[in-house]
């Protein structure tokens, strides 16, 4: 089929069996259809190549088909793809036993889902059965799933307002307010549970010893932490989980986006003896999922975590997010449309002085040759998550990208003005 006419009849079909207005939104930021994806690259229906740099949102650390990920499910393809669920699977061992040597000391157990949000759903549940208690304490502008204990701790009211009455007991407070949240949990709290780099809120990091104080107040207290690191984990921030910067601990860890290499959709709850016991120990069927832990997802995982490994993907994160970070501030010193660039490892956000500019330079990324968008919770901030394989050459590029769109944006605002 003809490029144009694969491109129309997909966005007709979006438009009349998936969602119209999604597809009037995707095609204003000119977005095309996704064809083949390979490393740092993804390849749309003309054969146009775009240097990835939103990974979709986290999912794709390793770059786009890791071929030893590729090669790990092809051959599980032939084995076994799914679990009956009735026997032992000993690819769901080895990803719990390999997740237990890499998360905080103490969080040895997993709970294997298929997304980010299920993690968060069952984290909520544990929490709750282990304290007896039903107040959860969450940051304002927090994304924890669209699901509707997710979206219960979610802190955005345009995406709750229509579905309340959410799970109650949940309050808000500032993200990055160590007194506010110190101040929030008492006696009552079942847990705090938080972002260790806020991302859909527009990729705010927390000052030092946040997560610190968070722990020392839970512990007081007798509530658990929960740390949601399905975006920070494996390597994003530039260390294998965004607690590691503050050698914090967790009692539950929730995980998902790049665990599955790109290739295969999981999630996992990661959490401690304690709230094990709590949860198991009387009923192990308390929380099930006929998919989660199937053992494609799982040798994903295994895969996944012996690349980001012997790849050494968490150093590299750190010091190609440095260097990317230092090429995106020089932007934020030439435009006055850009009010700040901040983040940690390859997440990193560029916030725009007003609202629409975001969107508008979106396009103009994208018109060059390159992928990203803006954060979920906060329109302001165009969100750069690259494959953590990316290059310092190809760093440079999404820089000169970025320069080069967000001066076009300038111009069009000036003609319009
Ligand atoms: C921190 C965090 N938690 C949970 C989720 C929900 O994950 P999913 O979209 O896989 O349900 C996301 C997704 O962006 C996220 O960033």
């Amino acid at each position: 089929m003809q490029p144009d006419k694969l491109h129309a009849e997909v966005v007709r079909k979006y438009s009349e069996h998936i969602n119209p207005y999604l597809a009037k939104l995707m095609n204003f930021a000119g977005f095309g259809v996704e064809v083949k994806g390979e490393g740092c690259y993804l390849y749309d229906q003309d054969g146009k190549r775009y240097l990835d740099c939103l990974g979709g949102y986290g999912v794709f650390s390793l770059g786009h088909r890791h071929p030893r990920v590729i090669e790990a499910v092809k051959k599980q393809l032939d084995e076994l793809p799914l679990s009956g669920k009735t026997f032992f699977s000993k690819n769901q061992a080895d990803l719990a036993e390999r997740l237990s040597m890499v998360t905080p000391s103490g969080v040895d157990y997993s709970f294997f889902s298929n997304s980010g949000a299920e993690a968060c759903e069952a984290a909520i549940k544990f929490v709750k059965a282990t304290t007896g208690r039903a107040k959860i304490v969450s940051t304002e502008g927090s994304y924890h799933g669209k699901t509707i204990g997710g979206l219960s701790c979610t802190g955005r009211s345009k995406y709750r307002k229509r579905f309340e009455p959410l799970m109650p007991g949940v309050v808000f407070v500032p993200y990055a307010d160590t007194q506010a949240a110190v101040d929030a949990i008492d006696s009552s709290t079942a847990c705090m549970i938080v972002e260790a780099v806020q991302g859909e809120g527009g990729i705010h990091v927390p000052p030092d010893g946040y997560l610190t104080a968070i722990r020392a107040r839970c512990d007081a207290v007798g509530a658990l932490l929960v740390i949601d690191e399905v975006q920070t984990g494996l390597g994003r921030t530039g260390e294998m989980f965004g607690c590691d910067h503050e050698g914090v601990a967790p009692d539950v860890m929730t995980l998902a986006k790049c665990l599955g290499g790109g290739v295969m959709p999981i999630g996992a709850t990661c959490f401690t003896k304690q709230v094990c016991d709590s949860m198991f120990a009387e009923n192990p069927l308390l929380h099930t999922s006929t998919f989660g832990g199937n053992p494609l997802a799982c040798a994903a995982g295994l895969a996944a975590l012996d690349v980001i490994e012997t790849e050494g993907l968490v150093e590299r994160s750190a010091s190609t997010g440095a260097h990317l970070k230092a090429g995106l501030t020089g932007l934020k010193d030439k435009y006055d449309l850009v009010s700040d660039v901040r983040g940690r490892g390859l997440m990193i956000g560029i916030e725009f002085a007003m609202d629409e500019v975001g969107e508008l330079t979106i396009a103009q990324i994208v018109k060059r040759g390159m992928i990203a968008a803006y954060t979920l919770n906060n329109p302001r901030v165009i969100r750069i998550e690259p494959p953590l394989i990316i290059t310092k050459e190809q760093a440079d590029t999404a820089v000169a990208i970025m320069n080069e769109a967000i001066g076009e944006t300038q111009e069009i605002l000036a003609a319009l003005a």
